[in-house]
């Protein structure tokens, strides 16, 4: 199973650059034996990250990822995350840590996420029970999601709270708010990778802009393999785009090998320009 491309964790470790998101899978949208071939077929071609959440489809979509990661579960970097309201004790992020590893059917995380800061009144014990499970060996790494600058500096301020592995936040060319909030030139100071997610415009209006179109032609690919290629275009942004259709894979995966030049980038940043479209956090 090929890795085309990874970032470098704080600690030196690395993660797959490019990834799968699966939100809307497990939902009933698509047969699940599609879905489960799509994932299957992403990781064949290196993106060989699955991002889920206890949250998503109320825990089917990692039930699903137990599907896709039960024969090859060391080549896969499995991703999951807590809600705020499950993160209010180290009873409670026991709990759904050991409810998240019962659907995944593993018995290791490689990335543990707290989804979103709001609703959390005790940081310190999320970030304490956190590594007290790393040092269990239920999860390799943790993080957080949907964190400003403000949230980053308060998570810093707390005991081990400097061992957070990533953020993960929206990013895209449609929504290029975290620039305007100053979190890229924090992280990049900080050495913290952030994790793009909604990196295609969460089926909004992106894919069809013909400035993407123009890029793509030249790169003789698609919009959506260029926009997942800007995501990641710095080596320090991890992508994870979702889809349950086999030639939309194909295309996603294929984002990898793309290295966008600076007159692509300067004509994306003419067409998309980075400005504040709506509150990010706690999406
Ligand atoms: N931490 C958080 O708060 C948070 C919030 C939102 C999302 N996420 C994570 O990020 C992942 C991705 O975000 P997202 O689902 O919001 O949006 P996204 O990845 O930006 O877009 C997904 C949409 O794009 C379509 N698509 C995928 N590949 C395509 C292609 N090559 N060509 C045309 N259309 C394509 C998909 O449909 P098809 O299935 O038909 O391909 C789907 O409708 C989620 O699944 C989730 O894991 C995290």
């Amino acid at each position: 199973m090929p890795a085309l491309k990874t970032v470098t964790l704080p600690d030196g470790s690395q993660m797959p650059a490019l990834g799968m998101g699966s939100w809307h899978l497990a939902a009933g949208r698509r047969p699940l034996a599609e879905e489960q071939a799509a994932l299957n077929l992403g990781l064949s071609l290196g993106m060989r990250l699955i991002d889920t959440a206890e949250m998503y489809s109320n825990g089917a979509s990692e039930q699903l990822v137990a599907r896709v990661i039960a024969d090859k579960r060391q080549e896969v970097f499995v991703v999951s995350k807590i809600s705020p309201q499950n993160a209010l004790s180290e009873r409670s992020i026991r709990h759904s840590c050991e409810r998240s590893l019962r659907n995944l059917n593993t018995h290791y995380m490689d990335m543990y996420l707290l989804h979103w800061p709001a609703g959390v009144k005790d940081l310190q014990t999320v970030v304490a029970t956190f590594e007290a499970l790393k040092q269990e060996g239920k999860i390799r790494h943790w993080g957080v999601s949907n964190f400003n600058v403000k949230d980053m500096q308060r998570l810093y301020s707390l005991e081990n709270g400097k061992n957070c592995a990533t953020n993960q936040v929206r990013y895209s060319l449609s929504d290029r708010s975290i620039e305007t909030l100053k979190l890229p030139e924090w992280s990049e100071q900080n050495r913290m990778p952030l994790m793009a997610y909604s990196p295609l415009g969460s089926g909004g209006s992106l894919l069809g802009n013909p400035l993407l179109a123009e890029v793509a032609k030249k790169h003789q690919s698609t919009p959506a393999a260029i926009a997942i290629a800007w995501t990641i275009r710095n080596g320090w942004t991890i992508s994870i785009p979702e889809s349950g259709n086999i030639n939309h894979i194909k295309d996603n995966a294929s984002a990898a090998a793309i290295a966008l030049d600076q007159d692509d980038l300067n004509k994306l940043d003419a067409a998309f320009p980075a400005r504040y479209i709506s509150h990010w956090s706690g999406a």
